[in-house]
């Protein structure tokens, strides 16, 4: 199986490599190393079933050529500009990188006829109800990341309906755990271990009422190549989060070794923030099979090792 994996050298996609070369298939990872980097990908460095490409999704020339000479079987999309602050600075840029790029990457596929599991996110979604959020539930785009994400959906699935292209969508919820980035634009798990370590202030935006469900990147990975692998997913769309949602305050708590440490600074993007965030994996579980192992606390255990391993080396 040939398998594409785009932003193949970022967080996520590092992990979602790892597992593809772990289960023996032939993987091309390409990526423009905006946010990720080669260094992401240096452990499999030799390993000959990987192919690493520098290059834009939405080059289509280049994407055209790579799909049409090496007819994958599958492709993972997850290249993306993440960050929701350049999105409200710079929505021209997340236009091209999450929308434009997806249609790329749609118009690459359909002659080679490569199923396409699109990784959208859950940032697509309105504050979650007491039951968390399941795939019917309703959408409210709150800033451009999230507009680019549910409109590439739209898009994504237009080409199931219209060129009976197979694809997937998914709304990964908060993905946290090794090779994030512990600057501002990792995610809050790596920000906060990164400060307790240091012994600096682990700084909450807002009332710290707000809550996450966080799902550790192995599971994120898995659910993303199961979706891949599975033919039942065709023309469907999946969410997939811990089912568990823990309010900032309450995360610091756990991760900082010094309470006196935890202060609370001004939101910087207040109208993008949602105030409830929680999955009701359910569908996932039933069609993929697909059930989160890691629990928060392991995994955060995990990505303190890592982070403290990054930093002595
Ligand atoms: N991290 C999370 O909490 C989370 C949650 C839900 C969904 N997602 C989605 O998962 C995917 C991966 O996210 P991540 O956290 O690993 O972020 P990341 O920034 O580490 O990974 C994205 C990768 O895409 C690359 N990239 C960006 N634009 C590109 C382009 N135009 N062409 C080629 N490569 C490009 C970046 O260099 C980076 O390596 C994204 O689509 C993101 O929206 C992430």
């Amino acid at each position: 199986m040939k398998v594409l994996v785009t932003g193949g050298a970022g967080f996520i996609g590092r992990w979602v490599v790892k597992q593809l070369l772990h289960d023996e298939k032939q993987v091309w990872a390409v990526d423009n190393f905006s946010n990720g980097q080669p260094s992401n990908l240096a452990e499999f460095n030799g390993n000959s079933q990987l192919n690493v490409y520098e290059g834009d999704a939405a080059d289509s020339p280049m994407m055209n050529r790579l799909f049409l000479e090496n007819k994958f079987d599958l492709c993972l999309h997850l290249a993306a500009n993440i960050n929701v602050q350049d999105s409200i600075d710079n929505p021209k840029k997340t236009f091209l990188d999450d929308l434009a790029a997806t249609f790329t990457i749609l118009e690459a596929a359909r002659p080679t006829r490569t199923k396409v599991v699109f990784v959208s996110s859950c940032m697509v979604y309105d504050v979650s109800p007491d039951a968390g959020v399941d795939e019917a539930s309703p959408l409210l785009s709150r800033s451009p990341y999230a507009a680019s994400k549910a409109a590439a959906e739209q898009l994504v699935q237009s080409f199931s309906h219209a060129y009976d292209l197979p694809t997937v969508v998914l709304r990964p919820f908060n993905t946290y755990g090794p090779f994030q980035k512990t600057t501002a634009e990792g995610g809050v798990v790596a920000i906060f271990i990164k400060a307790a370590l240091k012994n600096q202030p682990l700084q909450i935006y807002g009332d710290g009422a707000q809550t996450r469900d966080l799902l550790y990147v192995e599971d994120c990975a898995r659910f993303i190549i199961a979706a891949g692998y599975s033919e039942r997913a065709n023309g469907q769309l999946f969410t997939a989060g811990s089912g568990r949602d823990i309010c900032i305050n309450d995360l610091a708590q756990l991760i900082s070794r010094d309470k006196s440490k935890i202060v609370h600074v001004p939101h910087i993007h207040p109208q993008a923030e949602i105030q409830k965030m929680l999955c009701n994996p359910k569908k996932a579980a039933a069609i993929l099979g697909w059930r989160p192992r890691v629990l928060l606390e392991e995994g955060i255990q995990k990505t303190t090792e890592w982070i403290i391993n990054e930093t002595t080396h």
